[in-house]
């Protein structure tokens, strides 16, 4: 008999009631949130439009930091696993091409730190493209396959812990990106670096 795949973690933040798969999509719709903002920063550049380079900074950090490390951490060290032991393949399956989207993104987020702003452009497109699609296989495909297998309602127990750093909260991070956002009365910084004293 199968055993329950465990994703636990040994603090409960207020954000984190549910199961793992619901406290992974609520992270995604804070990556979707900051995608949007890269989105637009890489429309400037397309623009010909000058960009804050130092917020472009901040957000590659936000996504190498909270989308990658913190999330896809999550995915490949506890969800993934425990798929695989339940019999979702990783080679040649949907966990391998989920595995091989990461590294590709990984690969553009490098590239966002070019100096060329058009090569900077073509990353910050292929990124955002990617990610988003990667986002939808895991919302409507991922996740509905591992919340068919013996996932656990609760997430309390013992081991293994997710990422408890203040990386890892999504409020904190939807905070942050809030205070960048062009919606914010006086937050535009990112998008309109001329108007800044
Ligand atoms: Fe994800």
């Amino acid at each position: 008999m199968k055993t329950p795949i465990s994703l636990t973690h040994t603090e409960q933040p207020h954000h984190e009631a549910g199961t793992p798969t619901n406290m992974l999509r609520h992270e995604h719709e804070v990556i979707l949130r900051a995608l949007a903002l890269l989105e637009r920063m890489g429309q400037g550049l397309e623009g010909g439009r000058p960009v804050d380079r130092k917020a472009l900074g901040w957000l590659r950090d936000f996504f190498g930091t909270f989308a990658d490390k913190c999330h896809h951490g999550k995915e490949e060290q506890h969800l993934f696993p425990a798929m695989e032991r339940h019999g979702v393949p990783r080679e040649g399956g949907p966990l391998g091409v989920m595995l091989q989207e990461h590294e590709e993104g990984r690969a553009r987020v490098r590239a966002m730190g070019h100096d060329d702003d058009r090569q900077v452009a073509e990353a910050i497109r292929g990124y955002t493209t990617l990610l988003r699609a990667h986002i939808d296989k895991e919302n409507e495909v991922l996740f509905p396959l591992a919340e068919e297998l013996p996932v656990p309602a609760s997430t309390s127990g013992s081991s293994p812990s997710w990422p408890s750093s203040k990386q890892a909260d999504p409020v904190r991070a939807a905070s942050l990106l809030w205070r960048i956002s062009p919606a914010r009365p006086g937050g535009a910084f990112v998008f309109a670096r001329s108007r800044l004293p």
